[in-house]
């Protein structure tokens, strides 16, 4: 990147990669709906097959629709260079498999999205990787857990449905005594509450089907590369060619040359594009989201019906000070997850909202509530579940950006009625 752009988040987030004299001045980017590009000579195909030039080929290498949040995306994050991919999960497998071979190992919190746990604790395996999963909060445990085998360390900045914290700063510190990256998802908490890459991450992960789209309406992914940590070390010997090629920016190259295309992860432009058009409020409703969660967890900490709640904005959550110093008290994360008196009730309660959607998701401008334990999670063995800390009692809300005092008048009248 050139100059550092000094404006405010808020105006970033509008105006970073709009280039409306390059759109004939339209303000939202165009769809380049296209699954190939013309090339004006032989020379020019071969230069861009070679990487002299950064034109088009086909969609499953780069797209200019995609490129634009690519560009948008690493700027907000405060990193160099970006890939996005079709889907969180996507980005995720192609961030591990990047660094991984037969035999590695890596260190991971414990408190992972459902499908992330079962890529490291079931997929890898069968590849011969073993995840290693600590108490995301124990650096202790993560140090500890850290072998000659292990090739990188990996954290969600909130943990879901733990509502866990931990201390991204402190984490990437001990990742780093040992000469390996900190890889960060940075789903929960956007990058509006939380940029790991300046906190010393080097890696960051989205799935920018929750908050940064933020509206239902796209699925996709990001893997972000912070273009600061020294791959030049025995521990990755396959990292050659790509230092070779593109230096400090080697790690994002092997992401996209070895894996994502490969891989045929690609993101479709008009996913992009609703990323792009959600990504233009996301400050606006991060602050609506952090706010009614906050009114919302109050509201809920006075009703007799809810027996426990994690929610890392309660003083007396284990993860509050780690959370109100890392996200620098601007809020504490836009989901609650609540104890019912048992899955009976659970269901009763689900059963009756009125506005609250019922669905698999977060994230999403509309509040929206769940019970893991008997959807996402229902054929994880019950020990697993208990690992994880997905309780038959078990409800998370995701708080919407309705008005705070509708979202309350629903989940009183649902437990009003249990
Ligand atoms: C923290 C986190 N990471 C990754 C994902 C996966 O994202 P996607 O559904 O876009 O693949 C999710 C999905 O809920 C998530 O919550």
């Amino acid at each position: 990147m050139s100059e550092k752009d000094t404006r405010k988040f808020h105006t970033r987030v509008i105006h970073t990669a709009q280039k409306p004299e390059d759109w004939h001045g339209a303000t939202l980017p165009p769809i380049f709906q296209t699954a190939s590009h013309r090339h004006p000579t032989a020379e020019n195909l071969s230069d861009t097959f070679s990487g002299k030039t950064t034109d088009h080929i086909y969609m499953r290498l780069t797209n200019p629709t995609n490129r634009i949040l690519e560009e948008k995306l690493a700027a907000l994050e405060s990193g160099r260079a970006a890939v996005v991919m079709s889907s969180g999960m996507a980005a995720i497998t192609n961030a591990c498999m990047a660094i991984l071979r037969t035999g590695d190992e890596f260190v991971s919190g414990n408190s992972l999205f459902m499908s992330t746990y079962i890529l490291f604790a079931n997929i890898f395996k069968k590849y011969g990787i073993t995840a290693k999963l600590v108490e995301s909060t124990d650096l202790d445990a993560l140090e500890r857990a850290i072998t000659e085998k292990t090739r990188f360390v990996y954290l969600e900045t909130i943990g879901n449905p733990k509502m866990d914290v931990p201390d991204l700063a402190k984490a990437a510190e001990v990742a780093h005594k040992h000469g390996l990256p900190l890889l960060v998802d940075n789903t929960l908490a956007t990058t509006f509450l939380c940029r790991p890459l300046e906190l010393g991450a080097d890696v960051v992960i989205h799935s920018t089907t929750k908050y940064l789209s933020g509206h239902g309406d796209a699925t996709g992914g990001v893997v972000i590369d912070g273009g600061t940590f020294d791959w030049n070390s025995d521990l990755f010997p396959d990292f050659k060619p790509f230092i070779d090629r593109k230096g400090p920016l080697a790690y994002i190259d092997k992401v996209w040359r070895e894996h994502h295309i490969n891989f045929g992860t690609t993101q479709a432009p008009l996913h992009s594009y609703l990323t792009m058009v959600g990504l233009d409020t996301l400050a606006l409703r991060m602050e609506r989201h952090l706010e009614n969660t906050s009114k919302v967890a109050k509201f809920l900490q006075n009703r007799n019906e809810i027996k426990w709640m994690n929610y890392p904005g309660l003083e007396d959550n284990p993860s509050h000070g780690t959370a109100k110093k890392q996200f620098a008290d601007k809020g504490y994360g836009g989901l609650i997850a609540f104890g019912l008196k048992d899955q009976e009730t659970c269901f009763k309660f689900i059963n009756n909202l009125k506005m609250i959607y019922h669905l698999a998701n977060l994230g999403d401008c509309k509040s929206l509530v769940i019970h893991p334990y008997s959807s996402q999670y229902v054929s994880f063995p019950v020990k697993t579940r208990q690992e994880l800390s997905i309780f038959p009692d078990l409800i998370r809300l995701s708080v919407g950006i309705e008005a705070a005092e509708d979202i309350c008048a629903d989940l009183e009248q649902a437990l009003n009625a249990l």
